[in-house]
């Protein structure tokens, strides 16, 4: 019997992090799948820290980042060139992933071509075009175009039928995040590299560590001015050290170098490996972020987030003691200083329980998967 042919996709470093354990799965079974994986190369160096940790090698690379890049012309490559591999390659099942531009454009070239479309983390909904921008448009529109949804809550299911998504198309399996993040800490045991050795380094071990990242396209301008002044002053606070990877966009770059560079008990460094990331969350004392992947991971490890977002897709986050702050100086710091001051309120939210997944997200992907070729 022939075997299915399976294009796993995706482009940027939270696609591939949370994509590379179902890789992982589906490589376990080469007897029925013919498995190869697509990296677009939205982005570079970010995506190619992952790929390197999970040993993922890509049968397609199209390499397509550009420095600053816009949606356009992002959007315009994508199709142009992901187009030719579905119709050379003649992929069963494309997989793709969450809300990236990424997402939409291979998955709308993907139905173009005949092959059915599997989305993974589906049914995410904001219902603001604008909050995030431009991901939950991606993400719906996926939701349109896939035939296979695996939503990660069931709360994530419950948006689709509200969509009027068929019910039998639908599997609740976890957020894969936390599959990845089981792989991580597994594999962290006994590891070592000198980045980790360099970034235990900046660690002091009598101060709070505050992990910042940030990267949302509604935080730009104002809103990345708000937040620098925000830490800024928090860095001023005895016992505190804030720890910022930068994401690489150069609307990111500029204004956290320019209100932050130099500043006591700042360190800004470049992003991390997934696998360092991971340990210095686990060493930081509270999270600073506007990240979807990060508010998944972080109650796994106990610690609370804030969250500068004005609305989240993950309300399951946001019941579970996640504090929305938005972009707003004064939030950010007050509630800060708050969970600096008040064990209490420390001790609840640090002690929740993850509704993201048990971590076997992957399993009931490549069970649905067999099941759909009996
Ligand atoms: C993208 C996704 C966003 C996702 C985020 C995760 C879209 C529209 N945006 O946002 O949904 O949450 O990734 O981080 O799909 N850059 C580098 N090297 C890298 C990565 C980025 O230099 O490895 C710089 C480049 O100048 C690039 C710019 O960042 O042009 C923007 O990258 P892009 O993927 O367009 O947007 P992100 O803000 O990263
Ligand atoms: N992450 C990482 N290195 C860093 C910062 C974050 O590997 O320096 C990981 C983090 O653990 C999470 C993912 O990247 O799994 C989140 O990516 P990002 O915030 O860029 O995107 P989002 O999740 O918001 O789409």
């Amino acid at each position: 019997m022939a075997k299915t042919k399976i294009l796993i996709v995706f482009g940027t470093r939270p696609e591939a992090i949370k994509m590379a354990p179902v890789v992982k799965e589906f490589q376990k079974y080469p007897d029925e799948f013919e498995t190869k994986v697509c990296v677009t190369a939205q982005h570079r160096e970010m995506l190619d820290q992952v790929l390197e940790f999970f040993e993922i090698e890509p049968g397609f690379d199209l390499d397509l980042m550009k420095p600053n890049q816009n949606l356009y012309s992002l959007t315009s490559s994508l199709i142009e060139n992901f187009s030719k591999v579905v119709e050379s390659y003649k992929p069963d099942y494309v997989y793709v992933h969450g809300d990236t531009t990424t997402t939409f454009a291979t998955s709308l070239c993907a139905f173009y071509s005949g092959a059915k479309v599997c989305h993974v983390e589906a049914g995410l909904r904001t219902w603001n075009k604008k909050a995030p921008f431009p991901e939950e448009i991606n993400r719906q529109l996926t939701g349109r175009v896939a035939d296979i949804h695996f939503a990660p809550t069931q709360q994530a299911k419950e948006n689709l039928l509200k969509e009027n998504i068929d019910e039998n198309s639908v599997f609740v399996t976890g957020n894969t995040v936390i599959d990845a993040l089981h792989l991580c800490l597994d594999k962290l045991e006994n590891y070592t590299t000198d980045e980790l050795e360099s970034v235990k380094k900046l660690v002091y071990p009598d101060k709070k560590l505050i992990l910042v990242t940030g990267h949302r396209r509604e935080n730009f301008g104002e809103g990345f001015i708000q937040i620098c002044e925000a830490l800024k002053e928090i860095a001023q606070h005895e016992n505190v050290q804030v720890i910022y990877p930068v994401h690489l966009n150069p609307n990111v770059q500029k204004p956290v170098y320019e209100i932050l560079g130099g500043i006591d008990n700042v360190s800004l460094i470049e992003p991390l490996s997934y696998e360092v990331f991971v340990w210095l969350m686990n060493q930081s004392y509270l999270i600073i972020t506007d990240s979807g992947g990060i508010q998944e991971e972080a109650p796994s490890l106990g610690k609370p987030v804030l969250l500068m977002r004005e609305v989240s897709e993950r309300p399951e986050a946001i019941e579970s003691g996640t504090i929305l702050v938005g972009s707003k100086k004064e939030v950010i710091l007050n509630e800060t200083l708050s969970l600096l001051k008040d064990p209490d309120r420390y001790q609840k939210l640090s002690s929740i329980k993850n509704p993201f997944g048990d971590g076997k997200a992957v399993t009931r992907i490549i069970e649905t998967q067999k099941a759909l070729e009996d």
